[in-house]
């Protein structure tokens, strides 16, 4: 009787799709995720056990206990991980018992990144013995393609202790049988599997239920997880979104393949700011440390060009001076003109043309507009509307720039210049690597001198408050 009781209470299982892309869930299969608009994402998975009525949940669990915010014990204490770029992004260093998620794109250096890291922390734990230790686990690589690796970054002395495998429950239980480790690398979730999840490696199932069990062993012995997930076309990390809401921590590490420069930058962090990055050079023997990237993104430019605005970028805390350029092309035929912008965002600078079409009386609506930012740079400061302008404004007049100037502010709809943060900042790291002349947000007064902020030494700045003062600037040779 108690059986067949039972057996009515539980929903009939169902058969379920989820999105391999966004995690949704739907009750049939379609062609496109009705959520995320993905093609050919949907996979069909285990149902789970429903049951359709209530459940009494407020007897029969065990007390929680409630602790004040000032309890006495100690507070985990942020262990570095030997990259001063590494522990900025992570806003202080690595905290005992969370999870991080790193994405990238493929080949971005994730794997040479997270080994160096791994490596410091077991030469620091080799000293005083036991006070950290690293392991690597690769269920991408054969261990013998880490230690190549390990050996071209010159740490293949440091004691990590490093596994190739993709089984979960292998790798658990040989950890349950060991001293936790300080570290804990996966290398990637996406490759991870566990014979009580049904499905593939790499489905959402799988990645969500791998993910879980890693970081509850993390929580529950104090490890630092660090967790490579891969990133899909459009960035995001693949795999269902919820994989980030488990995490502590979401970083991504980017980059343009071809150049050399690498910026770490957090995107969640449940412990820190979200804004300082990680800035490092790819080179011959690994990722090298770029402790000043204020110079880095500017071009080494002798005699000025159309098209090129200097832009003093604030990345957290740190400013960056960030070149950027901008080609317009006269069509003569009708055929509808490209644009193309790469380190920036495609819809403000259409915002932007509109801006200066409607405002300022410019015609851009025949040529091909492209823009770029120096050195694989991607831009997110809004202050980057001021520089974006006047380097179109330039090329649009095949007007050279003044290479002794910087140029930020945020441009409104009605083509006001709006104030920005950090305008001392940008200005004294202006004056510092050699810039004469800034360009900002004149607050309330047009003219010299007057930004609101004064000028900082050896820099003369010209507040502007309309777009169409600018235009006339540049247009007419000032
Ligand atoms: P990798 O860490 O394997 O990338 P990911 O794990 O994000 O896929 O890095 C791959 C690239 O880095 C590879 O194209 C070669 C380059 N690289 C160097 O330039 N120098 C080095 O010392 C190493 C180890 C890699
Ligand atoms: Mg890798």
């Amino acid at each position: 009787m108690l059986r067949s009781g039972y057996a009515r209470r539980m929903a009939k299982p169902k058969r379920r799709y989820v999105c391999q892309a966004c995690g949704a869930i739907a009750s049939r299969w379609q062609g496109q995720c009705a959520d995320c608009g993905e093609w050919n994402t949907l996979t069909e998975e285990a149902p789970q056990t429903v049951f359709s009525s209530k459940h009494d949940l407020s007897s029969g669990g065990r007390p929680i206990i409630f602790t004040p915010l000032d309890a006495p014990g100690e507070l985990p204490v942020r262990r570095a991980s030997g990259l001063a770029e590494f522990d900025r992004a992570l806003g202080g260093g690595l905290v005992p018992g969370s999870a991080i998620l790193m994405g990238g794109d493929p080949g971005i250096g994730k794997s040479t990144l997270l080994l160096q890291v791994a490596a410091h922390i077991a030469m620091a734990g080799a000293r005083p013995p036991g006070s950290g230790s690293a392991v690597y686990v690769s269920g991408e690589e054969a261990a013998g393609q880490v230690r190549l690796r390990a050996e071209r970054l010159g740490v293949s002395k440091a004691p990590i202790q490093m596994a190739s495998s993709t089984s979960v429950r292998d790798i658990l239980t040989t950890l349950g049988a060991m001293e936790p480790p300080a570290l804990l690398v996966i290398d990637s979730i996406q490759t991870m599997h566990s014979d009580q999840i049904e499905g593939a490696p790499g489905t959402v199932s799988q990645v969500r239920g791998c993910a879980f069990e890693l970081i509850r062993y993390a929580k529950e012995n104090g490890v630092t997880l660090i967790l490579v997930g891969h990133v899909t076309k459009d960035g995001s990390i693949a795999g269902p979104r919820v994989l980030e809401h488990m995490v502590d921590v979401v970083m991504a590490f980017e980059g343009e393949r071809s150049h050399q420069y690498r910026i770490l930058r957090s995107l969640k962090n449940r412990f820190g700011p979200v804004d300082e990055i990680g800035v490092f050079a790819m080179e011959g023997a690994g990722l090298a440390e770029v402790g000043n990237p204020s110079m880095l993104f500017l071009s080494g430019r002798e005699e000025p060009m159309a098209g090129s605005a200097v832009f003093p970028a604030m990345e957290g805390t740190r400013p960056v001076l960030i070149e950027i350029q901008a080609l317009i092309v006269r069509l003569q035929s009708g055929a509808t003109p490209r644009r193309a912008v790469v380190g920036w965002d495609n819809g403000r600078m259409a915002m932007l043309l509109a801006v200066l079409e409607a405002r300022c009386g410019l015609n851009f609506s025949s040529a091909e507009v492209y823009l770029n930012v120096a050195g694989g740079y991607r831009l997110s400061d809004p202050a980057a509307d001021l520089a974006v302008a006047a380097a179109l404004v330039s090329a649009l007049g095949d007007k050279p720039l003044s290479s002794s100037a910087v140029w930020f502010g945020e441009v409104s709809l009605a083509g006001e210049i709006r104030p920005v943060a950090h305008s001392s900042i940008r200005q004294r790291e202006s004056a510092k690597l050699g810039f004469a002349k800034a360009f900002g947000p004149a607050q309330g007064r047009e003219g010299a001198g007057k930004g609101g902020e004064p000028g900082e030494k050896g820099l003369s700045f010209t507040g502007l408050s309309m777009l169409p003062n600018l235009v006339d600037r540049i247009l007419s040779d000032a």
